[in-house]
This record gives structure tokens, C-alpha cells and sequence, in this order.
């Protein structure tokens, strides 16, 4: 497909309505945020902390870190641990994924969204504890949310919400190891203790026993920063800024072969048309698309058929592939995809914590043929191999990093077979 080609789902960019990256969400001083979008929502929360879940279950939000798992119903379980003291919220702003970057983006430009949606999102759970975990590489967030941190300590709510809890609230700012695998929830729960981030077998799941034993919730930056708009506007407003049945806005990470790339705000479902010809600006040098590496590079690879898709959690997993952190990594025609799928393998590969012996041997073999293959050293035996592995790991791993790493090469074996075929030793 080259050029312009909009669906009736198609959106005039007119009518488009941010909220995370809306100028008055922007800034680190909290005098700013409070005059501008900030506020109303804690003060909503805190009249009434009961009707918190009921309203985020209503607005239908999703956790934004990958799986789009509705976020009321992991909040529920937290909320009705009532056992221990101790209850912990991770702020999980590790982004190390191929083609992420709009945590970084929310954490450096606009740290008072994400913090306000911590705050309601401790008194919504009863939880004490809060910890921003953040990608040591992400020097300007890191140091925007410490300044941040301090102003809302300083402030009239943040005793206020201790008064709510009943006990002292605690916030900490940590870097997190910068591994890719650390941003991992269990993997988050091991760095929080001061382990090196090896995820953890479930169950238990962190809502009953995460840091030290205590209920754990792990949510995104991104999710996080939807809370005090929801709060402040409503569900039904939520509702309403999504297309058709989806919910709210997605925040979507735009790159590779695209005239603009960058983070765009958008209803979410958008079609993937719109996203790369409207607001990306079209394919670079009008070349044709190839291939989007969807949700990160660990999804099915989306191909030209798929360009109708609309961005939501359902209708990108209608297709086989998953709409992950809202990450679309765009190739051209002429680009080779095994050098492509061998990179991002090899980055797999690199970062697996090597706990499960299928992952740590799966993704080693796997990079290994694939290097082969992609410099014309490998047989069709070699080849037969890499597709029995795809057979026989997935599922075989304790995080889904094994399953991410074999996705893309399954799905590029299914669609570019014919690349492989002629990448082989003559
Ligand atoms: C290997 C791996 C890396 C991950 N990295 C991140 C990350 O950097 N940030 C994130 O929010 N979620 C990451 N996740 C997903 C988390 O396990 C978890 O689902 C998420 O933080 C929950 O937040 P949400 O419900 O708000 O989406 C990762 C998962 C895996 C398997
Ligand atoms: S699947 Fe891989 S990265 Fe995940 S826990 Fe096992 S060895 Fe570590």
C-alpha cells in the first residue's frame, strides 16, 4: 500500500483529544500541574476513596506495560488483602523493550500525572508503599520524578491521604537494574527486595505475596498516568475518547521506516493506516510497507493485509499478534526481515535471565541459526531446526520473554518464508 488510505474508523486529527501529552499535563512543578489538569482527581478520591475501582472498572482501563489486563480487577485483589500492614504499588518504568519509549516520555515530561495516579491508586488499595522503579538509563525521568516526589511529600494531600490510610505512606524513586527482563512484575518484586530481577514462579501471584510477602500491585507508568483524568473527567468521558467500544486514549510508540516517528497520543483503536500515513506522515521515501514488528518486537509481525487494524488489546489479538506497550516498528520494502529478526533475537537471547534452561538454550540456539541463516552459512537442516524450535519452546519458559523471542520468528517464517529459503548456503 503506498500513500494515504483511511478506514471508516478513521478519525479527523481535528477531533482528537490528548490528555497525557496535553500541555497542561506537562511540567514538574506542582504548583503548575495543580492549576492546570491536576487536583480534582485526588480531591475526588479522597471523598470518596470507596468509589475509586468502581470508577476505573467503569471507564474500562487497561494495563498499558503489555498485556492489557483490565486494571480494576488486579486492583480488586490487592484491595481485598487485608491481612498485612504492609501493601506495596511498583510503578513499573523499566522500558527496555525494542521500540518503547513513551514511559520515558511521561516520566520526564509530565511526572505529576503519573505521581497523582500513584497516589489515588495507594488510597484506592490501602497501600503504604509506594516505589517508582525506573530505568537507570532514563536520567532526566529519574530526576523529574525525585523533584516531583518532594513537592507532593511537602504538600497538603500527602497528609491528607496518610490521614485516609490511617499510617505513614511511604514513596522511593530506585533505578531499576536496566535489564530488559527486570521490568518483568515478579522480575520488579526481586530488584524492589535487592535481588538481581530473576522473575519468580506463580503462584503466588504479587497481589497475595510480592515484596517481602506483602500484597503487591505492578502497574505501568502509563496506566498510572491515566488514573487522576479518569478521576477528575469521569468514566463515561474515559469511554468516550476511545473508538467505537475501546476506552480511553493510547499513548503509541511510532518508528522505524516512517517520515515522523515519535510518540502520538490517539483514540484508542485507531487503525494502523492512520497512525503510519496520517500522523507518522507516510512510508520514507514513499517506499511500500513490508512489515510492522507490533508491540515492541516480542508480537506476531503485522503484514500490509493487516494495515486495517484497529490499535486496541482485542482487535490487534483478533489478528494473531498483540497490541503490547503500543510500540509499531515499521519496515519498508527492501529491507531484509531475517537481519531484522535476527537482531531483535539476538537482543533476546542477550537478555535472558537464564533461569529456564529452554529459555537460556531456546533463544541462544535460536540467535545462533538465525546469525547463520542471515549470513548464508546455513542448510536447510539448519532451517528445519529453527522451526522445530518454534514448535517445541513456547510455553516452556517461567515469563513470556522465551514466547516473545519465538513469536516474531515463527510469524516470520510463516510470512517470509521465501526470505529464509533464499538466505540459505547454495
Ligand atoms: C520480559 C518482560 C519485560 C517487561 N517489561 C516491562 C516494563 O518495562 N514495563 C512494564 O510496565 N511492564 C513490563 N512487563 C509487563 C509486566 O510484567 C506487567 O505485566 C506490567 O508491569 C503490569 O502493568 P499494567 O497492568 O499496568 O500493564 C514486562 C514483561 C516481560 C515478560
Ligand atoms: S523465560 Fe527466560 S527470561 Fe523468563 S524467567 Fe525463564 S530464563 Fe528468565
Amino acid at each position: 500500500m503506498s500513500g494515504q488510505e483511511i478506514n471508516s474508523r478513521s478519525i479527523n486529527s481535528q477531533s482528537i483529544k490528548s490528555v497525557l501529552l496535553h500541555p497542561d499535563s506537562q511540567g514538574t512543578d506542582l504548583k503548575k500541574w495543580l492549576a492546570g489538569n491536576g487536583g480534582a482527581g485526588i480531591e475526588k478520591a479522597l471523598s470518596n476513596p470507596d468509589n475509586i475501582i468502581p470508577t476505573i472498572r467503569e471507564a474500562g482501563l487497561r494495563g498499558m506495560g503489555g498485556s492489557g489486563f483490565p486494571a480494576y480487577k488486579k486492583w480488586q485483589f490487592v484491595s481485598d488483602q487485608t491481612a498485612n500492614p504492609d501493601k506495596y504499588l511498583i510503578c513499573n518504568g523499566n522500558e527496555d523493550e525494542p521500540g518503547t519509549f513513551k514511559d520515558a516520555c511521561l516520566l520526564s515530561h509530565s511526572p505529576n500525572q503519573v505521581i497523582e495516579g500513584a497516589l489515588i491508586t495507594a488510597l484506592a488499595n490501602q497501600i503504604n508503599k509506594i516505589v517508582f522503579y525506573i530505568n537507570p538509563d532514563q536520567e532526566t525521568s529519574l530526576a523529574n520524578i525525585r523533584y516531583a516526589v518532594e513537592q507532593w511529600q511537602a504538600s497538603d494531600f500527602f497528609s491528607r491521604i496518610e490521614e485516609k490510610l490511617a499510617t505513614q505512606l511511604s514513596i522511593r524513586v530506585m533505578e531499576s537494574s536496566g535489564h530488559y527482563v527486570g521490568g518483568e512484575e515478579t522480575a520488579a518484586i526481586e530488584s524492589v527486595e535487592g535481588n538481581f530481577p530473576f522473575p519468580r514462579g506463580k503462584p503466588p501471584y504479587p497481589a497475595t505475596a510480592g515484596v517481602h510477602g506483602c500484597p503487591t500491585l505492578v502497574n505501568n507508568v502509563e496506566t498510572l498516568a491515566n488514573v487522576s483524568h479518569i478521576l477528575r473527567n469521569g468514566a463515561k468521558w474515559y469511554q468516550a475518547l476511545g473508538l467505537d467500544e475501546c476506552s480511553g486514549t493510547k499513548l503509541y510508540c511510532l518508528s522505524g521506516d516512517v517520515v515522523k516517528p515519535g510518540v502520538y497520543e490517539l483514540p484508542m483503536g485507531t487503525p494502523l493506516s492512520d497512525l503510519i500515513y496520517i500522523h507518522g506522515g507516510g512510508m520514507l521515501l514513499d517506499k511500500k510497507l513490508k512489515a510492522v514488528f507490533s508491540g515492541g518486537a516480542s508480537s506476531s509481525i503485522l503484514t500490509p493485509e493487516d494495515i486495517d487494524v484497529p490499535l486496541d488489546f482485542d482487535s490487534v489479538h483478533e489478528r494473531g499478534s498483540s497490541l503490547g506497550t503500543g510500540a509499531m516498528i515499521v519496515v519498508s520494502e527492501g529491507t531484509g526481515i531475517v537481519k531484522r529478526v535476527t537482531e531483535y533475537v539476538n537482543f533476546y537471547a542477550h537478555s535472558s535471565c537464564g533461569q529456564c534452561p529452554p529459555c537460556k538454550t531456546g533463544t541462544f540456539y535460536i540467535s545462533q541459526l538465525l546469525n547463520k541463516i542471515n549470513t548464508g552459512q546455513a542448510s536447510s537442516v539448519d532451517l528445519e531446526s529453527l522451526i522445530n524450535l518454534c514448535k517445541i519452546l513456547p510455553g516452556s519458559g517461567r515469563c513470556h520473554l522465551l514466547d516473545g523471542a519465538v513469536k516474531i520468528v515463527d510469524s516470520s517464517l510463516l510470512h517470509f518464508a521465501d526470505e529464509y529459503k533464499s538466505s540459505l548456503k547454495r
